[in-house]
């Protein structure tokens, strides 16, 4: 088994840091092949722009479907990009670590998606969910908040956190992943990073092996319910007698 693991964090010694490193290190022990991205480390940048094309299809306008469809076919994908592709073809499961902040990903993760999953090859019109590029493959995240479980659950005042979630694992499922249920970490806070009177991180090393564990058990994890294709109709609204998964799609507005 292979697992591509994707940092966004800006700080190795952060616990995110510490997270991923703890993928690596639990999921090669376990007899894994392992892959780190880590984003800020490489310089990824998060923003598709013309200066990565050296040729253009269009070379009057930049459009960002319209290059990244033409590339690929072309095979002249920007290299940092299709190095990632590469990496994703190859696994069986994607980790991404990531804080909270603003109540979504940071940027440039969302950058890492707008620019690696590309449209012509990760996915098109006829590509896309139920027959998503990466059909057979699972993803999980991580993900950390400075809130506390309390102020993060259905109702908390910072709202659900598996609700701010959607968009980013919603678009795992349109690549086709199985989206497995995210490990969510609250209460991050300064407090973590104490010392105990032997200089050791308490509070860090106990989430780090929360994590270990979560990864111990990580191919029999449940996923997250999507519905199906065959749940819509046509216009692309939800069949009347389809089961409802979420507040995000459902029988009758939520708002
Ligand atoms: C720009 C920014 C935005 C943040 N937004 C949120 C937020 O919306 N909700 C929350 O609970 N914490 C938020 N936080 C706190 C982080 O989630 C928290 O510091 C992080 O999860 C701790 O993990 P780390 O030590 O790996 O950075 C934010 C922090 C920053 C820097």
């Amino acid at each position: 088994m292979r697992a591509h693991i994707v940092l966004a964090h800006p700080e190795g010694q952060s616990l995110n840091g510490r997270l991923a490193r703890m993928s690596e290190a639990a999921l090669s022990e376990r007899g894994w092949a392992t892959t780190l991205s880590d984003l800020y480390a490489m310089g990824f940048d998060p923003c598709d722009r013309p200066e990565h094309y050296a040729t253009r299809a269009d070379p009057d306008a930049f459009r960002v479907e319209t290059e990244q469809r033409f590339h690929a076919e072309q095979g002249t994908t920007p290299g940092d990009v299709a190095a990632e592709v590469e990496k994703l073809s190859q696994s069986d499961l994607l980790i991404v670590h990531f804080p909270l902040w603003w109540f979504g990903m940071p940027a440039i993760l969302k950058g890492w998606m707008d620019r690696v999953f590309l449209y012509g090859a990760v996915y098109r019109s006829t590509m896309r969910h139920d027959t998503g590029f990466f059909r057979g493959k699972k993803a999980m995240a991580c993900v950390t908040t400075g809130a506390s479980a309390d102020a993060c659950s259905h109702s908390g005042q910072e709202g659900d956190t598996r609700m701010h979630l959607w968009p980013v694992l919603y678009s795992f499922r349109y690549v086709g992943f199985e989206v497995l249920q995210p490990e969510l970490l609250h209460g991050i806070g300064s407090a973590i990073h104490r010392e105990d009177s032997e200089g050791r991180l308490p509070a860090l090393d106990a989430l780090t092996e929360r994590w270990r564990a979560t990864l111990q058990t990580v191919e029999t994890r449940s996923s997250i319910s999507y519905n199906s294709d065959g749940d819509f109709e046509p216009s692309g609204r939800l069949h009347a007698d389809a089961p409802e998964h979420s507040p995000f799609i459902s029988h009758a507005p939520k708002i």
